[in-house]
């Protein structure tokens, strides 16, 4: 902590202890080649973005495990990946209703023993509805009958009971993955995770409730060596998306399903991108003039990008996070850094101890020995 701060001053920043990368420079180039030999579990991988990426990762080398309710998609799309040309053959579906916690759990056991690894190097946590019927949950009506229901919270069950699901086994697994290889978890929030969608209330809440999640999670996932990165799409045309929505957006941009691949390729490929936030919206021409760079991570000295203009998809989110925290935040993550210290210490003196006393036995022995001859 800088000397100039007291105890009373909220303005501490914390990205060190959360070990959380720089903001993306999402203008620089990326090397795919870290996809290939992958294994990566998808939820909701049957359809759209998860088939997407998927269709793409494979094509690098990537082994694939897709986990869906819609099993004819899933088990036609496994094949059609196992058949790819550049692909590894190890690609698989599984059932998985996200929403229950066995079937998840069979998920990842499933994508370890098929795993050419035995292991898991990156989970998407992708799975997510949209359901209308729902709608009526801003007008409550006839809750004045006896034994009146509580409201079907099923988009929450799926976009936010199954992705904690998927995020609490993803901690579990990708920490069992040896030193020197990837640990990513990728969580899918929205645009809806950070604006609202009005009429949209349970499906705003449970993408602001995934953008929780990561912000959260990215200041502690240190701890099992996982990096935990969001994607936050504006609207792209897949089936999640109903007619009536895409008719309200007529005339108007929407996001590209590449778009949104090519920004979660980044996050899987580059493994120095750690806690980050990207957004995918329609791309628009920028004039640079004036935008502010976000190089600097301290935010200070702000430096103004040369003017020009270019294509821009993809922007950085919550980027500031960690940089500025109050003193609940800043003494939480102090305290967890200095316990992993004394752990490590502790582990050390273990170690010593160990080799004394190995030592110490083989000396005895050998006194033992010298004294029958
Ligand atoms: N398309 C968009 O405009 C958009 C925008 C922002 C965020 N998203 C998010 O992206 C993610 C993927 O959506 P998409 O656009 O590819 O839609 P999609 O409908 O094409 O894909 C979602 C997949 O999830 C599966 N699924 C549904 N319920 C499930 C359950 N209970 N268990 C397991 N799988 C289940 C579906 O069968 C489908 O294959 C979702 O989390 C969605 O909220 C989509």
């Amino acid at each position: 902590m800088p000397d100039t701060m007291s105890a009373h001053d909220p303005s501490w920043s914390a990205v060190d202890m959360a070990k959380i990368s720089s903001p993306v420079n999402v203008d620089a180039p990326y090397s795919t080649a870290n996809l290939a030999g992958k294994t990566i579990l998808i939820t909701g991988g049957a359809s759209g973005f998860g088939a997407a990426f998927a269709r793409h990762w494979a094509a690098h080398g990537a082994h694939i495990i897709l986990g869906d309710v819609n099993d004819a998609a899933g088990e036609q799309l496994a094949a059609e990946l196992r058949s790819l040309s550049g692909s590894s053959g190890h690609h698989h579906y599984g059932h998985c209703d996200v929403r229950s916690w066995s079937d998840q759990v069979a998920l990842f056991k499933l994508a370890v023993s098929v795993s050419p690894t035995s292991s898991i190097d990156a989970v998407v946590a992708g799975a997510g509805i949209v359901d209308l019927s729902t709608n009526h949950f801003d007008l409550p009506r006839g809750l004045d009958k006896d034994d009146p229901p509580p409201p079907p919270l099923n988009v929450l069950s799926v976009n936010l009971t199954g992705v904690m699901y998927t995020s609490h086994l993803a901690l579990f697994y990708l920490r069992r993955n040896p030193e020197g290889r990837d640990r990513h978890l990728m969580l899918i929030s929205s645009i809806a995770g950070i604006a609202p969608l009005p009429g949209q209330t349970e499906y705003t809440v449970s993408k602001h409730a995934v953008m929780g999640l990561f912000r959260a999670m990215r200041g502690t996932s240190w701890r099992q060596g996982v990096r935990v990165n969001v994607l936050a799409p504006y609207f792209v045309e897949t089936s999640l998306l109903p007619w009536q929505g895409m008719a309200l957006l007529a005339g108007g941009v929407v996001g590209e399903v590449m778009d949104v691949v090519d920004a979660a390729t980044r996050l899987m490929a580059d493994h120095e991108i750690v806690g980050r936030g990207l957004v995918v919206g329609p791309k628009g021409v920028v004039d640079t003039q004036g935008i502010d760079s976000l190089e600097e991570e301290g935010g200070e000295g702000l430096v103004k990008r040369d003017r020009g203009v270019k294509e821009q998809a993809v922007w950085e989110i919550f980027a500031h996070d960690y940089q500025r925290v109050d003193v609940f935040v800043w003494r939480y993550l102090a305290m967890l850094n200095a316990a992993k210290r004394i752990r490590g210490w502790v582990g050390t003196v273990k170690d010593l101890f160990g080799i004394w006393k190995g030592r110490r036995a083989a000396a005895k022995g050998k006194g033992k020995g010298k004294a029958v001859s």
